[in-house]
């Protein structure tokens, strides 16, 4: 049980740190960096798509999560009730909830949002009829909105986990 502990636990911290820490760089700094140069923002993602990098923070994302179920598995003795009226149950579950919740936003709303805004701004550059144009640049538009809101919402739900996993033995 303790040499599982502590396997469980460097899994844990570590994917989860990668996942955290990956969307607070790129949606504080990569992106608003790249902003006003669409043209080299597309060639990054291209190529951060070419290294894996979405795929890689996908299975942070999952082992996080997964092997965070686990310990809170040992340590509520599998989901006991008394385990979560404390305190430190209690702030475990919610930063494991606020988790769930980021990684929804991130790999169900934001990304698909940003591969299809990326799809589109292809058809918008080859694309010779200005009707189609500005349907186009409308649903970019409307796209680009979305992933936005989204990228937002796992960030801010992301450190909400991680301020209730920092605080939860102390509550
Ligand atoms: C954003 C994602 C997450 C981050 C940044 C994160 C971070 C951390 C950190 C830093 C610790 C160590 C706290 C300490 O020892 O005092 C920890 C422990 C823990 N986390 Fe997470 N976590 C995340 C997601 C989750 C999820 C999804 C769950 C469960 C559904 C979970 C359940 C736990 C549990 C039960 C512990 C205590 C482990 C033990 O007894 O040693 N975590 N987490």
């Amino acid at each position: 049980m303790h040499a599982e502990l502590l396997v469980l636990r460097l899994i844990h911290i570590l994917s989860a740190i990668m996942w955290v820490g990956s969307g607070l760089f790129t949606t504080f700094f990569l992106v608003p960096a790249l902003a006003s140069t669409p043209a080299v923002m597309g060639q990054v993602m291209a190529e951060l798509t070419r290294r894996r990098v979405f795929r890689t923070l996908e299975i942070a994302a999952g082992l996080a999560i997964l092997s965070g179920l686990r310990l809170l598995w040992i340590d509520s003795a599998v989901f006991s009730g008394s385990y979560f009226a404390t305190g430190t149950g209690n702030t475990f579950a919610i930063g494991g909830a606020a988790a769930v919740i980021a990684a929804v936003f991130n790999f169900g709303v934001a990304r698909p949002a940003m591969v299809r805004a990326g799809a589109i701004a292809a058809t918008l550059t080859a694309s010779a009829d200005a009707a189609e144009k500005a349907l186009l640049a409308q649903e970019l538009d409307r796209l680009r909105k979305r992933g936005t809101i989204a990228a937002m919402l796992a960030v801010s739900f992301g450190i909400l986990a991680a301020s209730a996993m920092a605080v939860a033995r102390y509550v």
